[in-house]
């Protein structure tokens, strides 16, 4: 993130001549705009106030950068469509925002401009139980989602630690610790309505079609999942629900090394258990968790379990998990059979986050990403952990290892220069090892501001040129999001 401080910082300065005349433009089309907006969505759907802009120009990353000039509330698709062609016209930079949850700043204003707040828009439409759909506005966040299908033996799985809007998640294409076994949300969006720059509605899948499976042509919903705001705005998407299991049983077994836990969930993988959940916290992490739950689960390497099913099938999973743990040198296998039980094991890896900021005081925590093959994890987490101590950073791993994919918690100072261009060379080191390995640089947090050099690297020039095509195809004016996903 430091780099990108300093290179914005410069090229700023290069071009503050441009830009300059650039502003002053700007400010003629947006105060010519504001009274159209207004027409649009009201006196209330339209906020100048400065604590407002700052709120909406920023996530939960160390990210900093411009708030947006304006933060539009839209209630109904017509008028994100009406509010984007006044935008269009005007040459205004569109920022969708969600629940402003993101770690990777992709709702800073780099370049000013509109942010379309989608909070007031929050209906959960068209509950499909026998088909096992639903279709949701984009303020609806998951717990929300969850909370509202208590009743009907449904839910909806992917679970990012905070309390994102599903429609920020499909932008982000994320996930979290239920993906091993139900996917992340690239797998469970059947359809998008999306609102393109200039005004025009499209649904990806075709208006109203929730086919559990289809070979119509190119697949446009996959295309804007983890599309992060650059290609539209995301106004409606169609989930696929699952059964609520029978029975859930989780499981905590710590391990003598890194390397034996790691072992433990490639063999359970390769047993075929169908694992609902399998999430590796490090010592460090155990650590800091213990100290912020009040916990007293051993310092050492730990995994977390769940297991969703029959009795019958639970029993099995269970047993083929512990033998696999035994073999690797696994102890204090603790099972947790009641709700309140699992609840308060599973509290302490959803509270990880901020476990790690407890560490150091004052501090913020910024998460790298990678993702690797499942037989690659062992090693590159071993020496992402001789880094770290090499380096004297903290940083405590937890991971949703059963699909190669985990998170070191740099606790940093981020008003300490020095600091901050240690972990930014760490995080530049990790996501190269993950690429040497035939990994990505971003398992579920997505590219936004800090990754898009990494994603140049991943992704090569032929297939960043690929995507530019689209972009450009799809926004020529590139008013979505600016300054996301590629660099310059
Ligand atoms: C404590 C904590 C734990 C987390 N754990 C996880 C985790 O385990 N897994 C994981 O994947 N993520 C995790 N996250 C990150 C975050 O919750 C996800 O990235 C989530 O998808 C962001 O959703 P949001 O609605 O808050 O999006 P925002 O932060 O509002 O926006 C994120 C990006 O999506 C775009 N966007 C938002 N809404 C729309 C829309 N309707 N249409 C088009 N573009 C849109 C924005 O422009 C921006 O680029 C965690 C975050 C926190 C704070
Ligand atoms: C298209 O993409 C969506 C979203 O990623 C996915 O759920 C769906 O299965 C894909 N469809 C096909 C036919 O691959």
């Amino acid at each position: 993130m430091s780099l990108l401080v300093v290179t914005a910082a410069q090229r700023l300065f290069c071009q503050c001549r441009s830009i300059s005349t650039k502003i002053l433009a700007r400010g003629a089309a947006l105060d010519g705009a504001l009274s159209q907006f207004r027409s649009i969505c009201g006196e209330d759907g339209v906020s100048v106030a400065a604590a407002v802009r700052e709120q909406h120009g920023r996530d939960e990353s160390v990210h900093r950068c411009r708030p947006p000039d304006v933060v539009l509330f839209p209630r109904c698709v017509e008028e994100v469509s009406a509010l984007a062609k006044v935008c269009y016209s005007q040459r205004l930079p569109i920022i969708p925002f969600g629940t402003g949850t993101g770690l990777e700043g992709g709702v800073g204003a780099v370049k000013g401009g509109v942010c379309f707040s989608l909070r007031n828009m929050d209906q959960i439409l068209d509950l499909h139980q026998e088909d096992f759909d639903v279709t949701v506005e984009p303020g609806v966040t998951r717990k929300t989602l969850n909370a509202h299908l208590r009743d009907t033996g449904l839910w909806f799985p992917v679970d990012p630690g905070a309390d994102a809007s599903l429609c920020g998640m499909a932008a982000c294409s994320a996930s979290g610790t239920n993906a091993v076994r139900y996917g992340t949300m690239r797998e469970n969006v059947i359809n998008l309505e999306v609102v393109l720059a200039d005004g025009t509605i499209i649904h990806t899948a075709g208006q109203g079609r929730r086919a559990r499976k289809t070979a119509a042509g190119y697949n446009l919903t996959n295309l804007f999942v983890g599309s992060e705001g650059t290609l539209g705005i995301i106004t409606k998407a169609t989930l696929r629900l699952y059964g609520v299991p029978d029975g859930v049983l989780a499981a905590v077994c710590s391990f003598p090394s890194v390397q034996a836990a790691v072992d433990s969930t490639v063999d359970i993988l390769q047993a075929g258990v169908d694992i609902a959940r399998i999430e590796f916290l490090d010592d460090v992490m155990m650590d800091a968790c213990n100290r912020f739950s009040s916990l007293c689960y051993p310092v050492a390497p730990t995994l977390f379990l769940e297991f969703h099913g029959s009795e019958q099938s639970l029993l099995e999973q269970v047993k083929t998990a512990e033998e696999m743990t035994q073999t690797n040198g696994g102890s204090d296998f603790q099972w947790a059979r009641d709700a309140e039980k699992r609840n308060r094991l599973w509290k302490a890896r959803h509270d990880a986050w901020y476990a790690a900021q407890a560490l150091r005081p004052g501090c913020k925590a910024y998460s790298t990403d990678v993702c690797v093959p499942i037989s690659r994890l062992p090693e590159i987490i071993v020496a992402t952990k001789a880094d770290l101590l090499e380096n004297q950073l903290t940083g405590p791993i937890a991971g949703h290892v059963g699909d190669g994919n985990f998170h070191c918690l740099m606790v940093l100072d981020p008003n300490n220069p020095d600091e901050v261009q240690q972990v930014h060379l760490f995080s530049q080191r990790l996501a190269r090892r993950a690429l040497a390995v035939s990994g990505t640089c971003t398992g579920e947090h997505g590219v936004g501001l800090g990754k898009r050099a990494l994603l140049f690297e991943e992704m090569g020039p032929p297939s960043i040129r690929a995507m530019r095509d689209i972009k450009d195809a799809l926004d020529p004016k590139h008013l979505m999001n600016p300054g996301k996903l590629f660099l310059g």
